[in-house]
């Protein structure tokens, strides 16, 4: 980052000196005001819970203007990644900081595709679990349970130690997603194969069985990796600030994953496709498209708590771009599946019209979000409503390890440490039980 031109000037009006703070500007996108020295020069905190105007650090790694509605990874166009890019390609970007040349594109292909088993301890280590345990109450305990046996990879000050950690993560997650899925369905676990593209082994690892060869479908193959594109990294959302602050303490990699996944899962965040897909289900249920105009007034009406699931972001006001993508995956995929007129696509896609229209979203700018089609399509390849929040893990873990290592690689970076505005009582005595 760069000193702006410009500095911000903090007067009181109760007479309190007056304090001049640093404008520090980046590459593209708001500058930020220094406020490193604000405590110490005025015993005053800022106050953002939130953190709606809070740049939390600088990063190189993930851009979004979110008036435009654009994405860059490393300053490439999602659009461009998603459409001449596949996802190992786009891990190693994240990662690396460019796009790798052939020779380098086909050893780190090979080293992520390698390093997809995990220890047969594991398989003991899922039957602690209930059968019918939520995929990512598995995957939590999974995750977590990594530096249980991955001990030569969990010093997260050591760089090579990251990078094995890295690629540990990003080749096994897709196994592990996996195992969670055939636990819960009672079927034998499918090992991963080296022949198969990463995608093509997630879906061998789902839907294959050992009673007879599965061919990877290559529409649904470039359709999942195509979803892991553009669930990769998206700046410092919320389970990629709890992966920074937890890995911040000095914690091995795996257990700061784990922390994201945690994170994830709430129907706010990563968990909004498998709530859009309940949504579209339950209108589906109540009568369909006729139902959609009453659902809305229940949207727009404050006291029903309901929202327009897969709707709405903190940061775009603009259409998600990688709503747009995914809504043309999910035409591509069921077609290929004879799914066109899929009832619960032609619900969303109503939705959406009717939400583009009217005021109440117009004036919010509530635009769909990645949420809004990814449970649609992935339903349409197979994979179970709960397991949408799994593959958004899968697919999110590489922009996490990015997201963390730059944290750790950077000399100044600190254990993250809020504070607070007190509200509570002021100190008083503790008084014997019988006079309280
Ligand atoms: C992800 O941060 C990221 O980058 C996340 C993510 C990533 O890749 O990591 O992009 C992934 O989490 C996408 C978001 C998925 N979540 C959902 O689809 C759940 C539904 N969306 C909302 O919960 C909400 O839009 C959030 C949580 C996504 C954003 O919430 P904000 O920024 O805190 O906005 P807000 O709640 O203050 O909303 C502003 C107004 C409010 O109305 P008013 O109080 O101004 O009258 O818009 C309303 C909200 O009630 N609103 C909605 C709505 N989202 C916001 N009303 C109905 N339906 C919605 N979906």
């Amino acid at each position: 980052m760069k000193l702006a031109e410009n500095k911000a000037t903090l007067s009181f009006s109760n007479g309190s000196p007056s304090v001049d703070l640093p404008v520090y500007g980046g590459s593209i996108g708001p500058d930020v005001i220094d406020i490193r020295k604000l405590y110490a020069q005025t015993g005053m905190f800022t106050y953002d819970p939130g953190f709606l105007s809070t740049a939390s650090c600088q990063s190189a790694i993930t851009y979004i203007d979110g008036d435009k509605g654009e994405l860059l990874y490393r300053g490439y166009p999602i659009e461009q990644l998603a459409t001449q890019c596949d996802y190992l390609d786009t891990c190693y970007l994240l990662l690396k900081g460019d796009l790798p040349k052939e020779k380098v594109r086909k050893d780190f292909h090979k080293l992520v595709i390698n390093h997809s088993m995990v220890n047969e301890q594991m398989h003991f280590f899922m039957r602690g679990f209930r059968r019918d345990a939520h995929p990512m109450a598995v995957l939590t305990g999974l995750v977590g349970a990594l530096s249980a046996f991955y001990h030569d990879s969990t010093d997260i000050n050591n760089p090579e130690h990251r990078d094995v950690a890295a690629i540990r993560l990003i080749a096994k997650m897709p196994t592990l997603v996996a195992m969670a899925y055939k636990y819960g369905v009672g079927q034998p676990y499918m090992y991963p194969r080296n022949d198969l593209s990463y995608a093509g082994n997630f879906l061998r690892m789902m839907f294959g069985t050992p009673c007879e060869e599965y061919v990877v479908s290559p529409v649904l193959e470039r359709a999942l990796d195509r979803i892991f594109i553009l669930h990769a990294d998206h700046e410092q959302n919320a389970s990629t600030s709890t992966v920074r602050l937890c890995g911040s303490s000095g914690t091995n990699p795996f257990a700061a994953i784990a922390a994201g996944v945690a994170c994830l899962w709430g129907p706010a965040h990563g968990g909004a496709n498998e709530a859009c897909l309940n949504m579209l289900e339950d209108i589906q249920r109540q009568g369909g498209v006729a139902k959609v105009g009453q659902f809305m007034e229940q949207v727009k009406d404050k006291n029903s708590g309901v929202k327009l699931m897969g709707f709405g972001h903190r940061v775009y006001k603009n259409y998600d771009p990688r709503a747009k993508l995914m809504q043309e995956t999910c035409n591509e995929v069921l077609a290929e599946l004879g799914l066109e007129n899929d009832p619960l696509f032609k619900l969303a896609k109503e939705l959406e019209r009717i939400a583009l229209e009217d005021d109440y979203f117009v004036q919010r700018k509530l635009y769909p979000n990645v949420d809004f089609y990814s449970g649609i399509v992935q339903r349409a390849i197979g994979i179970p409503v709960n397991l949408f929040t799994g593959v958004f893990t899968l697919a999110r873990t590489v922009g996490w390890i990015a997201q963390l290592n730059e944290m750790i690689s950077d000399a100044e970076y600190k254990i993250g440490r809020p504070r607070q505005l007190y509200v509570g009582a002021n100190a008083r005595n503790v008084k014997p039980v019988s006079e309280r």
